[in-house]
């Protein structure tokens, strides 16, 4: 697989920044814990290697869904609070409402207001003005890892979580914010892995204009052969 980013890409200056936002906004970031951070250090040796972890699989779904990412059916149970991968991409500040139109997109923190200082150094070409909202996006359409295909459901057994990487002895370089894939249940041998893209806001499928597939963990699943079940 050619999608190999490991951890999210963001400059030293665009993490200082969203340290400094996350204080000022009183944002809840937890700090991953020692389990969560060896889990993001394995899965990441694996994706370096071959993009996709050998207990996985990417299959082709029917029509307009594209493609999903599958347990194999003779690989070992994903246990509830294992971590998936971090969710890879481009983090990019952005004035908000002018996403562009990847499907990739992320939003980690919106409707930010910047200092006259802040807006200079990070959208030059705008003039300032006190009431401009930006956002900071993940954008996985370029670059990123498997977590790109994982599609959408009401009822996941994935949960985005939006953790601090501290400082640690692991080699995981720290970063103030991280979305981080972790199982939410018990994933079985042959389901797909699934999350659920919207937050509080809703704003994922109202911005793409259709309606969600009803999927589940079980509505297309694999068997030992790596074919579909059928139902
Ligand atoms: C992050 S991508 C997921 C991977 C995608 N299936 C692919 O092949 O690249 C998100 C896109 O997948 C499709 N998708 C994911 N879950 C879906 C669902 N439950 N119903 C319909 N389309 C879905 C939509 O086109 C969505 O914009």
């Amino acid at each position: 697989m050619k999608f190999k980013l490991t951890r999210q890409e963001i400059s030293q200056e665009l993490n200082s920044l969203a340290a400094k936002i996350i204080n000022r906004k009183k944002i809840r970031v937890p700090k991953a814990t020692r389990n969560k951070l060896a889990g993001v250090a394995a899965i990441g040796k694996k994706i370096q290697k071959t993009g996709l972890p050998k207990y996985l699989v990417r299959k082709k779904l029917k029509g307009k869904l594209g493609y999903g990412i599958f347990l194999r059916a003779n690989a070992k149970p994903i246990m509830k609070g294992e971590v998936i991968a971090p969710y890879s991409g481009q983090v990019m500040l952005v004035p908000q409402n002018n996403d562009g139109d990847s499907d990739y997109i992320f939003s980690l923190i919106s409707d930010l207001r910047l200092t006259k200082k802040e807006q200079k150094a990070f959208d030059p070409k705008s003039r300032y003005h006190p009431r401009r909202l930006y956002s900071i996006d993940l954008d996985a359409e370029k670059k990123g890892n498997f977590t790109r295909f994982i599609n959408h459901s009401e009822k996941p057994n994935v949960e985005a979580h939006l953790l601090r990487i501290p400082a640690n002895s692991l080699g995981l370089k720290p970063s103030a914010f991280e979305i981080i894939y972790i199982a939410n249940k018990t994933i079985r041998p042959g389901e797909q892995l699934l999350v659920c893209y919207e937050g509080e806001d809703k704003s994922y499928w109202g911005a793409q204009k259709i309606k969600p597939f009803p999927m589940t963990p079980q509505t297309f699943q694999l068997d030992s052969k790596g074919r579909f079940l059928l139902r």
